[in-house]
């Protein structure tokens, strides 16, 4: 594999940086996404998941998982947050946290990958944290050939 088609080779690909946001937002995101894991509804899975999704215009919206005794009518933490937003009028994401209290980072699962890319682009910041460690990535990077209706140019 040549240094070109090394996944994150690419400018457009490469893993997101905490730089690329201020501090405090990123700690505000990440304060949100602890406090809706708080309200997590998971009696079954005893796994709660707390988002919180940045919005283009700086605005915070949170999400959590919520289960159900028909296990298929869960929703993920993730896809919650994003339809708080969207239902607040919300379209672009720039960037997400996801909080767990695992031993190690929580990655969205591919349902949510593609609801998140609906309405972010392939850069956007995803940060998955726990109490203790952190790793930053991109859509790009989680999900990186993407179910699109429309080919780009038509977009
Ligand atoms: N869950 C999320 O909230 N986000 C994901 O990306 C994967 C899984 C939730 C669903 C369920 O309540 C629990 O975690 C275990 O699967």
């Amino acid at each position: 594999m040549s240094p070109e088609e090394r996944p994150g080779s690419d400018p457009k690909t490469q893993s997101r940086e905490e730089s690329f946001l201020p501090p405090q937002v990123v700690e505000n995101l990440k304060q949100a996404a602890r406090d809706a894991a708080v309200n997590s509804y998971s009696p079954y899975s005893n796994f709660p998941v707390g988002v919180a999704v940045l919005a283009e215009n700086g605005r915070i919206f949170a999400g959590t998982n919520v289960e159900n005794a028909s296990y298929g009518l869960t929703i993920c933490a993730e896809r919650a947050a994003v339809f708080s937003a969207v239902s607040a009028g919300e379209k672009r994401i720039t960037a997400l946290a996801v909080y767990t209290p695992t031993d190690e980072p929580s990655v969205p699962c591919g349902a949510c990958l593609a609801v998140i890319s609906e309405f972010a682009e392939g850069n956007v910041a995803i940060l998955m944290f726990t109490d203790g460690k952190q790793r930053w990535s991109t859509l790009d990077q989680l999900l990186p050939q993407r179910f699109k209706l429309k080919p780009k140019e038509k977009q």
